[in-house]
């Protein structure tokens, strides 16, 4: 089996990659990734010289460069995770949106299926995709399978509108392929520009925590290792022409994970209970801001056997340890244009 997983070196690529190449050592694995400011090589430096793993810097948005992969590689998988994913970014630049996440996920399906038309047998498109094509949820119910698309972001209608594709694909020139909807990860190696990520690294740094609007939002939250082992499953077992969603049973007001998070950060700290939560600011909304994601994970359940493992405390302690004990890392990424991201989006 070769098989190219895309955006590797980002946050839940890296965690799939390591899986599969330390999980299936017949296997060759091919990580594709730009290395754009989410993408760091030091997310799986622990893989990178075990024998069936292979890194391949390029951009999908480079439809030769795809093409002429693909021909001489002649891949049986694709696991398409490489995408622009943060929602503030493409409130800003919805146009780079729409060329790396559409444009990209067509360069991939066009050469997936040049290569594969004379024999799709035993051949697979994976395409990874989000909750947040469905748009918002009132404070009842949940997103299944069957609910409509209704993207309310410029990140969920590139996503959404990539998922179309793949779905196209598999319409009309009978491209095997399978789509998981999965809700917010957290974890080690996530970008500090995620609510997570960016509230462990202002409270380390006594900053302020920018809680948008009331703070009333609801998130479904997945350890990340939970997510990976889902997509292993996903990509040996599950049927092709379906999509699953996948999600943690664990919905959080946004104000009430970051006391949560004050808490266990002032714990580790050993700061006097009640210090990070005085960092807590609430600032101007984010524009078109969706209200509540909750995913029905029923269907993986019940088909696939997969349910979520870790417990958000327990999870939540394991990424702030992470954090801590990876501090090197964290001075990397949030130095030079992290920098100015950062002033452009909560200091002007
Ligand atoms: P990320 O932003 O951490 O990583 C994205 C990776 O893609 C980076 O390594 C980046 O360098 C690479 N990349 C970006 N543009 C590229 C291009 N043009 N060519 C090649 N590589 C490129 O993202 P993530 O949070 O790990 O998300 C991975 C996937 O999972 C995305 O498709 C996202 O939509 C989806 N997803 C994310 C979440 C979440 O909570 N983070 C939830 C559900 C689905
Ligand atoms: P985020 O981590 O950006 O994920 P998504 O928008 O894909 O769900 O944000 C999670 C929630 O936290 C979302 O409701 C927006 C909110 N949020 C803040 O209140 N402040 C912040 O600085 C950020 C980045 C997010």
């Amino acid at each position: 089996m070769k098989l190219l997983i895309t955006g590797g070196a980002g946050f839940i690529g890296s965690h799939v990659v390591r899986r599969f190449v330390i999980n299936y050592p017949n296997y060759q694995i091919y990580n594709l990734d730009a290395l754009t400011y989410a993408g760091n090589l030091e997310n799986i430096k622990d893989v990178e010289s075990r024998p069936n793993y292979k890194f391949i810097k390029g951009d999908i948005t480079d439809f030769n460069f795809i093409d002429t992969l693909f021909s001489r590689e002649q891949f049986d998988g694709v696991i398409h995770l490489a995408a622009e994913s943060h929602v503030d970014r493409s409130i800003k630049d919805p146009l780079s949106f729409v060329k790396t996440n559409v444009i990209g996920t067509m360069n991939l399906l066009n050469s997936a299926k040049d290569i594969w038309k004379n024999n799709f047998n035993g051949k697979k498109f994976y395409h990874i995709s989000t909750d947040e094509v469905y748009g918002s949820l009132g404070d009842k119910g949940l997103f299944t399978e069957e609910t409509p698309y209704e993207p309310n972001s410029p990140y969920s209608a590139s996503k959404a509108s990539s998922d179309h594709f793949v779905r196209a694909y598999g319409e009309t020139y009978d491209l095997p392929y399978v789509i998981t909807n999965c809700s917010n990860n957290y974890g080690p190696n996530h970008f500090p520009e995620k609510l997570i990520p960016l509230f462990i690294n202002n409270i380390i740094n006594n900053k302020a925590l920018p809680v948008y609007g009331d703070g009333n939002y609801t998130r479904d939250w997945l350890f990340v290792l939970d997510h990976a082992r889902a997509i292993d499953l996903v990509f040996h077992k599950g049927r092709n022409s379906q999509t699953y969603n996948i999600g943690g049973f664990n919905e959080w007001k946004n104000i009430d994970l970051v006391k949560l998070l004050c808490k266990l950060m002032d714990e580790k700290l050993d700061r006097k209970p009640g210090t990070s939560e005085k960092l807590i600011t609430y600032v101007r909304d984010r524009p078109g801001h969706d209200l509540r994601y909750a995913i029905d994970a029923s269907k993986i359940n019940k088909e696939l056997g997969w349910e979520p493992s870790v417990n958000f405390e327990e999870g939540l302690i394991k990424t702030i340890n992470w954090y801590f004990d990876n501090k090197d890392w964290l001075r990397n990424v949030t130095t030079g244009s992290y920098q100015e991201y950062y002033s452009n989006q909560y200091e002007s």
